[in-house]
């Protein structure tokens, strides 16, 4: 939620910032703008993408050696010109890009008032650049004293990154909550929200963690805390490649990151499943694997698609393992005073690892002595940070805002805790046990066969795409499947779609089925075939269109169903990462078909670091 990025060094910053800006674009893109230092401070920026900033920027003075560059998601202020950043300081004297919210920001401005200063904008932000400056004027220190004491006045959560006009051989960077990275170059320095404008600099990074301050100047970086202790930085190697942050000829990123699922559910379980496949070994749990066996309860936090990732792991680690377990969402847990026990576990599952609300869950989970398991994408990210003990996706760097592969990944991830734990805890016989892991291990090339039925699902979206609402059904595994092909759908194309339990149908959705209302059933073959068939009845019993994703050669439901989209068969368990893939396709081919813009919906972000 909204994107940082920042050059010192002998280099032009201009084309690190702007390029930086597009590949954190999809954090948000309300607003954008670059401050540049060269001798003067120029500020440029924009209501709308990068590229209109881009644009508005083309005849300007773009020269500078130290810049920053701000892509926003608005929290106070609607998108427009002038609460775009950066902000300056009211005496000019500081210039200053925010990712995060100041929470006692209107205390702090009222006071800033009444001491003569005026607001240009609605923003935070600008609160926190006039209060940097009042107290750098009244207590004549320097520019790093004044951003540590300001800090220590502010409440809320910041990722920063700060100029000094009096003091232009600096940038200030500062976190607490946001996510901040440095890159380290050959005289040069790069600050950004997350990796993706480094890599193509450099591998080298330091993860900010909270409540430090760097001052970065181009041949020297100081590390410490808010207090004014020292820190020394631990340097990291980023693993990532350029090329996992393009889109390799695919129109959009998110038909990128659908078609490359085989590989990326490939690369979640390499290493973990043995080669004879005879069993699952996740070296980030294995010290908490006893605690695991013995867990009375499991609560998974989530929010978002990976919030519906849990919810396939309720029914997989009941079903395997039988341990009891709760699916939560972050911004629930965490403010209705949940009863919280010592022995619990928690499962806290985050594509970006950055989600506030997630992470305020997992503090709260760890006050109450519980211990915490991190199911991530993002290496290096907040989540995996403040976990005791976790698994990473391996999905890649997902960039489309609506999450695919990353969904999939959590789910493999998921399957493969459920077995080894159910194993491990005799609840799962050892040929159940290796069945789940031989079908786990077929899941890519299944998925490619899916993914051949592309121009299927083309046609199947041009017929509904001027539909208003859409109704997605499931049972059991495929429930969660159904309120994820439903969010898919919202999400990008902006079509109101409700998911349910096929079963709930009755209790209030078939009142909005007739001729007109598209219900896309998920009704491969398991146990409550039987029950779905008869709910797809239902539906055209009062004339609703029925779009059934079922299991390849399935005749009955084809006699029945306006279209069916073929799956693979499976077993029950691992439907959902056979079953969601024909619905990704048929929101994105919608969302293409109505003309939206599918990477970036609107007033969405990637990575919500705000609560
Ligand atoms: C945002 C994204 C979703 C994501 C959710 C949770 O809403 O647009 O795609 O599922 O946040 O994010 P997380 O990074 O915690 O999985």
């Amino acid at each position: 939620m909204c994107g940082i990025v920042a050059y010192i060094g002998n280099k032009e910053a201009y084309p690190i910032l702007i390029n930086g800006l597009k590949r954190l674009e999809y954090r948000g893109y309300d607003s954008a703008g670059i401050a540049l230092f060269n001798g003067k401070t120029n500020i440029f920026k924009r209501k709308g993408k990068v590229s209109d900033l881009e644009d508005f920027i083309a005849d300007k003075d773009i020269t500078g050696k130290i810049g920053i560059g701000h892509t926003r998601w608005a929290t106070h202020g609607e998108p427009n010109n002038e609460n775009a950043h950066p902000h300056s300081s009211q005496e000019g004297k500081f210039v200053v890009i925010h990712n995060g919210i100041i929470e006692n920001y209107s205390r702090l401005k009222r006071r800033l008032i009444s001491r003569g200063y005026k607001f240009k904008s609605e923003t935070d932000t600008e609160v926190l650049a006039n209060l940097i400056e009042y107290i750098y004027i009244k207590g004549k220190v320097s520019a790093e004293i004044a951003v540590r004491l300001a800090l220590s006045k502010v409440v809320g959560a910041y990722g920063l990154v700060i100029i000094c006009k009096d003091e232009p051989d600096k940038l200030i960077a500062a976190r607490k909550g946001s996510p901040l990275v440095i890159g380290i170059g050959e005289g040069e320095y790069y600050v950004a929200s997350d990796a993706t404008p480094i890599i193509e600099y450099t591998k080298s990074v330091i993860y900010l963690n909270n409540d430090n301050v760097a001052i970065i100047r181009k041949d020297e970086l100081t590390l410490k805390t808010v207090m004014n202790d020292m820190l020394e930085p631990e340097i990291q190697e980023l693993t990532m490649d350029i090329g996992e942050i393009e889109k390799n000829g695919y129109e959009h990123f998110m038909l990128k990151e659908i078609f490359e699922q085989p590989r990326s559910i490939t690369d979640t379980f390499r290493g973990r499943i043995a080669l004879d496949h005879s069993e699952i070994r996740l070296g980030g749990l294995l010290d908490v694997m006893p605690k695991l066996e013995q867990a009375k309860r499991i609560i998974i936090i989530a929010c978002g698609t990976s919030w519906h990732a849990g919810l396939v792991g309720e029914y997989l680690i009941e079903e395997f393992a039988r341990i009891p377990v709760e699916v939560e969402y972050g911004s629930e847990f965490r403010y209705r005073h949940p009863i919280i026990y010592k022995d619990d576990i928690v499962i806290a599952i985050s594509q970006s690892g950055e989600t506030a609300d997630t992470l305020a869950a997992i503090n709260l989970a760890k006050e109450a002595g519980a211990t915490v398991i991190g199911v991530c994408n993002v290496v290096g990210s907040s989540i995996p940070r403040e976990t005791h003990a976790g698994v990473y996706t391996h999905a890649g760097p997902e960039i489309g805002v609506a999450s695919t592969k990353a969904f999939t990944a959590q789910v493999t991830v998921i399957t493969m805790i459920a077995a080894q734990l159910g194993y491990k805890r005799g609840t799962l016989s050892k040929s159940e046990y290796r069945n789940i892991i031989k079908e786990l291990v077929d899941v890519p090339q299944k998925i490619t066969k899916t993914l051949k039925s592309n121009n299927l699902f083309h046609k199947i979206a041009e017929l509904y795409k001027d539909k208003t609402n859409f109704i997605y059904l499931g049972r059991g595994y495929l429930f969660p499947v159904a309120l994820e092909g439903a969010l898919k759908l919202k999400e990008i194309s902006y079509i109101h779609a409700e998911g349910y339990p096929a079963a709930e149908m009755k209790h209030g959705p078939i009142a909005l089925i007739d001729q007109n209302m598209p219900v896309v059933v998920i009704a491969t073959k398991d146990e409550s075939y039987e029950k779905i068939v008869s709910n797809i009845q239902e539906v055209k019993a009062r004339k609703g269109i029925v779009i059934a994703v079922v299991t390849e050669g399935d005749t009955i439901i084809k006699g029945m169903a306006d279209h069916v989209l073929e799956v693979p068969e499976s077993h029950k368990a691992i439907a959902p990462l056979l079953t969601v893939i024909p619905l990704q396709l048929l929101s994105y081919h919608i969302a293409v078909m109505r003309g939206c813009n599918v990477d970036q919906p609107r007033n969405l972000a990637k990575s919500v670091t705000v609560e």
